[in-house]
């Protein structure tokens, strides 16, 4: 039997209440934004930090608003590395801005499950509109068809899956991979993201069905070993099916030669898929519109608006010339989805069925910044880049380790004490460097390794970064590399 519990009110917080938190709460925030650099960049909290001050068991009773607010700043913000902070500089430095953190808030207000266009026809149709904005905005031709999905892995997955999809002679929908007698084979190069094998495993071919192509001394994948692969791989059996090429990786942003692997593709009947999930944005500059030369001869292209289009994480569109096998792949409507508008339903496009109404932000932000205010800021995130490989060339205790063609600089220090040293003393040097500069917690830097090396890798792109940052987070490294050589004496 329910016991009735007539004391506890029902329903939700009041309107008035709602007011008068949401008003704390955009204060707080525009407080927080305003007073970014107060915080170290990298959160100080130590591994269980945080949830100690969590209690163990959820409230029995309600608690007010203005307790849990006060709980953001006592044990969350400590545990926040602020990806906000115009010194973050580490991964790639996404960011936010205003009108996306506002479209955010009306998206969690109108709560829209957009997965059918009955379910709120102006999450459909505005997401529609605002594709084709930023498909105008990249300089893709019309036939590219877009939709949004979380994050540029999912978006890349769904391109392999539409790759599958596309076989002939191979029903993968009805039989799965089951019974198969050829494997497949995708190729990416050996700078791909670690998504492509993510989106392998999710299909079911396997880490052996991704074959990694060697990249020339700029970091890009070389289209002759591409063809060669290809055509060992069918000699062996293998059944080549998708190539994905990547027009700005993630170590150093080099940019694969879309326009000579897409013919090779079109030789062997493969899906060209595109990862510009950092690059692509790149494209709304007109003089790096450059970064898609070729990309109008691939199937799909992921371009990552939460990486280098100031929205909010997470945003990431995905634009594909074959809509009709991305819904044939995934288009299964039961009884209680059927609708009868003709109209697009993103359901069929995709694994997920509910779906957050995105394009509220990425709209507001195209609007709020317009076309020009977006190139501009890119533009200038690249010109600092290039500022900063320059000092970094100028300056005999510091080695650029790769070229610089957008925002991202790869580069390692090697001071006159470690000249001679054996390798793994120079790597171990720029080991320490790193979390000497990211203790200090001025500036946070990431690494990655290129060609065996430890590599300390600066992103620019937050829209608050200043050329002051950039100067101080030059100043800072130097800083640190000086007080590190000292203590080695
Ligand atoms: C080139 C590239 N592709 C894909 C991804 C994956 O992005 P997401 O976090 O949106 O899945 C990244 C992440 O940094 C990336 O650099």
């Amino acid at each position: 039997m329910i016991r009735k519990d007539e004391s506890a009110p029902l329903g939700d917080m009041s309107a008035e209440e709602f007011r008068r938190s949401g008003h704390q709460l955009i204060d707080w925030i525009a407080d927080y934004l305003n007073e970014m650099e107060r915080y170290p960049v990298l959160s100080r909290c130590r591994p269980g930090d945080v949830r100690r001050q969590i209690p163990g068991a959820p409230p029995a009773q309600a608690e007010s608003m203005d307790r849990i607010l006060a709980d953001i700043d006592r044990v969350i913000l400590p545990g926040i590395t602020h990806w906000n902070h115009p010194s973050f500089h580490s991964y790639f430095s996404i960011t936010g801005s205003g009108p996306g953190i506002l479209g955010e808030l009306v998206s969690a207000a109108l709560n829209v499950n957009g997965m059918l266009w009955r379910t709120s026809p102006a999450a459909t149709e505005l997401e529609e509109a605002v594709l084709d904005w930023l498909r105008q905005m990249l300089g893709l031709p019309e036939q590219f068809w877009g939709i949004i999905y979380d994050t540029a892995s999912i978006s890349t997955f769904h391109a392999l899956a539409a790759a599958r999809q596309s076989l002939q002679g191979w029903d993968s929908r009805k039989l799965g991979l089951c019974g198969m007698n050829r494997r497949l084979r995708a190729y990416a190069s050996e700078q791909a993201h670690s998504s492509v094998e993510k989106a392998a495993l999710a299909l079911g071919i396997g880490l052996e069905g991704v074959r990694k192509i060697g990249v020339d001394n700029e970091f890009r994948m070389r289209p002759d070993l591409l063809h060669q692969a290809i055509e060992d791989d069918l000699r062996a059996g293998w059944w080549p099916f998708c190539v994905t090429a990547t027009v700005g990786t993630t170590s150093t942003t080099s940019v694969d030669p879309v326009a000579e692997i897409a013919p090779i593709c079109r030789k062997f009947g493969l899906w060209l898929h595109v990862d510009g999930a950092y690059g692509g944005p790149a494209a709304v500059v007109p003089e790096l519109k450059w970064v898609l030369d070729g990309c109008e001869a691939a199937d799909s292209i992921v371009v990552n608006p939460h990486k280098w289009l100031f929205t909010p994480i997470d945003c990431s569109v995905f634009y594909c010339s074959r809509p009709e096998v991305l819904r044939e792949a995934f288009s299964l409507v039961p009884e209680y989805l059927k609708s009868s508008e003709s109209a697009t339903n993103f359901m069929d496009y995709g694994i997920q069925l509910g779906r957050r109404f995105r394009a509220l932000k990425l709209w507001m932000v195209i609007r709020y910044f317009g076309v020009a205010g977006i190139a501009a800021r890119i533009r200038a995130h690249v010109s600092w880049a290039s500022e900063l490989a320059g000092w970094i060339d100028d300056d005999p205790e510091f080695e650029r380790l790769a070229p610089v063609p957008f925002s991202t600089v790869c580069f390692r220090a090697v001071p006159k004490g470690l000249d001679g040293q054996p390798s793994e003393v120079v790597d171990r040097f720029n080991e320490d460097l790193i979390e000497a500069i990211n203790r200090q917690g001025e500036i946070f830097v990431s690494h990655t390794r290129l060609r065996g090396r430890f590599t300390i890798r600066l992103a620019i792109g937050n829209i608050k970064t200043t050329r002051a940052h950039i100067v101080k987070a030059w100043e800072v490294i130097r800083r640190q590399c000086s007080r590190l050589l000292e203590e080695r004496g």
